[in-house]
């Protein structure tokens, strides 16, 4: 899972407007993507757009939203020809119509390629779904567990990320999944959105590959 973070401040070092770094952004998700596939990563979730992020200035949030639609509406094809399955966390109730027509599409159309699933997490926050998920586990007239919350979460059926990435130096969750990062190992880089590439994800890969995941339990050699 990754925390695409850095794209304004990455724009404001060339004295462009904000939606130009996130213009650049979406270039970045494309290598990324590519990058990933190769990996024989097989889920990824990319952080798009957070609850919080509606409280930005009206027009970035307009611009963001137009990028999105764009970007759906060139890349869905190419999405589709590669075989990626593409799911969508988050509320959308925000969203104009057009959009979460755009966006059923886009699942109808990939929901039964067998390859990489990207879950673009859009008006999402990690409380929100807990939340959710626990209202629907009560609406059921069931008990809440561990295993009947997680089936009601947005990401049910999709493996908890083993490795959370975010980029633009910030240390901190900024409520993505906040249940499903819970033994998640994370990686934090300073280096920004918009320059983060195939090179920056190996290496994010390569220090994964290092970790010892204990789970709670002793190292293999104790
Ligand atoms: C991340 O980049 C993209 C979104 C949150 C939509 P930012 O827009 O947060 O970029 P910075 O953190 O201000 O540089
Ligand atoms: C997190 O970035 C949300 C996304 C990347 C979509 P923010 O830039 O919104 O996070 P904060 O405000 O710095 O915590
Ligand atoms: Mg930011």
């Amino acid at each position: 899972a990754i925390i695409m973070d850095g794209n304004g401040r990455w724009a404001q070092q060339r004295h462009q407007p904000r939606a130009l770094g996130h213009r650049a952004g979406v270039r970045s998700v494309r290598k990324v993507l590519r990058a990933a596939h190769s990996a024989g990563v097989q889920y990824l979730t990319i952080f798009a757009f957070s609850q919080e992020n509606w409280k930005r200035p009206e027009l970035e949030v307009k611009l963001l939203m137009q990028l999105f639609v764009a970007t759906l509406g060139r890349e869905v094809a190419s999405l589709n020809r590669n075989n990626v399955r593409i799911r969508f966390i988050g509320s959308r109730e925000g969203f104009a119509p057009k959009l979460q027509e755009a966006m059923q599409q886009a699942i109808e159309l990939t929901k039964d390629n067998t390859g990489l699933t990207l879950l673009v997490a859009v008006d999402y926050g990690g409380q929100w779904d807990i939340v959710q998920a626990a209202r629907r586990v009560l609406a059921a007239g069931v008990e809440i567990t561990t295993e009947s919350l997680e089936l009601q979460l947005d990401t049910h059926g999709v493996p908890p990320p083993d490795l959370l990435v975010r980029t633009g130096g910030e240390q901190r969750i900024s409520n993505f999944m906040l249940w499903q990062l819970a033994y998640t190992e994370l990686y934090f880089c300073d280096t920004l959105w918009p320059d983060f590439g195939d090179a920056e994800f190996t290496r994010a890969l390569e220090w994964f590959a290092s970790r010892d995941r204990r789970f709670g339990r002793l190292p293999e050699s104790a």
